[in-house]
């Protein structure tokens, strides 16, 4: 596991940067189409943080993403044992959402964004985190 963790940070780029939010805008060539889903994903999600924080309502709320293991990634290889579990939980996580959008669906959401990325893909965690709320 830790081996694989090693492994993924050296090989794919798109993991290493965190939160330099900058290098990542300027060079769309090296930009897979998984890494412009994840992008969309977080700007969506920071849009219903924000209407939570503002106690705004959720009810319109519908979220429809590309499925996570159907895109093409940086880096093939990434499409391996325990991304594709971990892509199918988080797609039910999105049905759970759509079918009542609620705070507490908002955060399921979030949670599933870190456990994959903290065995897959761990430098996107602290640009993830901002998601948080309590
Ligand atoms: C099933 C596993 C999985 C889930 C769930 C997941 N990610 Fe990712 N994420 C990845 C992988 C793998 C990459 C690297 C993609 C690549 O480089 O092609 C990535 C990359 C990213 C990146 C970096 C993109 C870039 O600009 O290079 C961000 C930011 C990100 N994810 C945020 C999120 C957020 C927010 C969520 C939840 C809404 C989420 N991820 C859910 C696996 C996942």
């Amino acid at each position: 596991m830790r081996l694989f963790l090693i492994l993924s940070v050296l090989f794919f780029s798109a993991c290493i940067n965190n939160n330099e939010d900058s290098t990542i805008i300027t060079d769309p060539n090296d930009t897979s189409e998984m890494a412009l889903l994840m992008r969309d994903m977080f700007e969506r999600l920071e849009v219903i943080k924000y209407k939570i924080e503002n106690n705004e309502s959720l009810s319109e709320e519908q979220l429809s993403f590309a499925i996570i293991h159907s895109q093409e990634a940086t880096d093939s290889s990434f499409i391996k044992e325990g991304l594709v579990p971990m892509s199918e939980g988080y797609s039910r996580i999105i049905n759970q959402f759509n079918n009542y959008p609620s705070k507490e669906n908002y955060k399921s959401i979030v949670n599933s964004c870190i456990n994959c990325h903290i065995s897959m893909c761990p430098g996107p965690l602290e640009r993830i985190d901002n998601l948080i709320i309590d």
